[in-house]
């Protein structure tokens, strides 16, 4: 088989481009290591900003997004018993979020892609891109016993952090930065009413929490956890119970509680790998770069890097203009390191720190104190809460 651009991974980076370049009339395959279901069983991301609402529009899958999705122009932040509102809208010059989760706009990019006739191949086993540093790259795959050989222009490796494409590129032209925190994100879903409208960020001495959103209909809680905890540790009770103590009392009040689910456990971790471009093999999201959670940028980011790579790709195919390719790399890790430093602030700034001195919890709070008494703080805040340009 021959395509312009094979691209591995079927998560939403790999599927944005697929879409996007498919409108463009680019031929792509898709290659997915694990079945549909599989895929649309994950819950992850829930805040969009609207760049990335954008390219699912450009992409013909924004319509139900555009429908379900809920337009946030603020969050909270409690702490020492007090529960202070970011306002978005005021501080990002009338900006704001979308609240619309992962798995849904996974759901409409494939809608997207089986309504276009789109290649995706699931449960494609060994898949292994070659001769990426030459002028005709191939990738192989395993259906059964049948080996599947793809020549193609480009690789685009959208495979995640546990990917084969990063790990392709030789260990001496890849550099990695990584920062690991002491702990995870324990995630609970329930069919129960959000406890606020928006959400609300909690930092407490028993660990942070995070109320969030898929509907209001549809709740997404999170509290800080050991990294030595399973989620067998925590039957529904035991984390309403936890969840409950981190929030401020007039919330916990409020909170209702209800089955779970789905619950996971997240380690939280800071990646980069640069560069992002090998020969003609190109990395896009999290196979690229990975932030905790805190500052919902990661499904962000990946758009980001999907939005200049489309771009890079189509000035290529239309106009045989490859500025973009060769600027790709310098120009999506220029944005990534941005949304590195924000999450990485955001991260320290709302959890406890085992290994915290007394002098480094005091200056925690200090910046916390020092946010809500400051315009520009809030300003700089929002601004990339929201998401900074492309
Ligand atoms: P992935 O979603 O990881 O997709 C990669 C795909 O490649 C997968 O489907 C995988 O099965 C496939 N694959 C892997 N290896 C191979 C292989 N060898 N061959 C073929 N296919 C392969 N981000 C936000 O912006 N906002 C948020 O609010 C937010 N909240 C989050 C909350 C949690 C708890 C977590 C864990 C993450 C959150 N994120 C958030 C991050 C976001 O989910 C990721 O950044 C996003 O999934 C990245 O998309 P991707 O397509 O690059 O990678
Ligand atoms: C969600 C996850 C986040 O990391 C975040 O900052 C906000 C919301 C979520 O899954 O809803």
């Amino acid at each position: 088989m021959r395509v312009q651009v094979c691209i591995i991974g079927g998560g939403p980076s790999g599927l944005l481009l697929s879409q996007l370049l498919h409108l463009k009339g680019v031929e792509t395959v898709v290659l997915e290591r694990q079945s549909r279901e599989y895929v649309l069983g994950r819950i992850r991301a829930g805040v969009l900003e609207h760049g990335f609402a954008d390219l699912m529009r450009e992409a013909r899958c924004g319509e139900r997004m555009d429908r379900e999705g809920e337009i946030h122009h603020g969050f909270f932040i409690a702490h020492d018993g007090v529960l202070d509102r970011v306002d978005l809208a005021k501080h990002s010059g009338g900006n704001s979020v979308v609240v619309y989760g992962q798995t849904e706009v996974t759901r409409d990019l494939y809608a997207g892609r089986d309504r276009m006739g789109g290649k995706v191949v699931h449960n494609a086993e060994d898949v292994a891109p070659h001769d990426v540093n030459s002028d005709s790259p191939f990738v192989t795959y395993r259906a059964g016993d049948d080996i599947v050989r793809i020549d193609c222009d480009y690789v685009v490796g959208a495979d995640g952090f546990h990917g084969v494409s990063r790990k392709s590129i030789p260990k001496d032209v890849l550099k990695e930065y990584e920062r690991l925190y002491p702990f995870g994100w324990l995630g609970v879903l329930s069919r129960t009413r959000p406890v606020s409208p928006e959400l609300i960020y909690c930092k407490n001495e028993r660990g942070f929490a995070l109320c969030s959103l898929r509907s209001q209909a549809l709740s997404r809680y999170y509290i800080q956890v050991p990294l030595t905890d399973r989620v067998e540790d925590w039957p529904d009770d035991k984390f309403w119970a936890e969840l409950k103590r981190r929030l401020p009392e007039t919330t916990a009040r409020d909170l209702i509680t209800g089955p779970s689910i789905e619950k996971s456990i997240a380690p939280l971790r800071s990646f980069v790998a640069e560069p992002m471009r090998y020969g003609r093999l190109f990395l896009a999201g999290d196979a690229a770069h990975i932030v905790p959670p805190t500052g919902a940028r990661g499904l962000n980011s990946a758009a980001s890097d999907i939005y200049y790579l489309y771009h890079a790709l189509i000035a290529h195919y239309e106009r045989r203009d490859d500025s973009g390719l060769d600027a790709y790399s310098q120009k999506a890790l220029a944005r990534v390191w941005k949304a590195q430093r924000f999450s990485w602030w955001l991260t320290m700034l709302l959890h406890r720190f085992p290994d915290h001195s007394p002098y480094e919890n005091r200056l925690q709070a200090t910046e916390l104190e020092y946010l809500f008494s400051s315009d520009s703080a809030l300003d700089s805040l929002a601004e990339n809460y929201v998401g900074l340009p492309f």
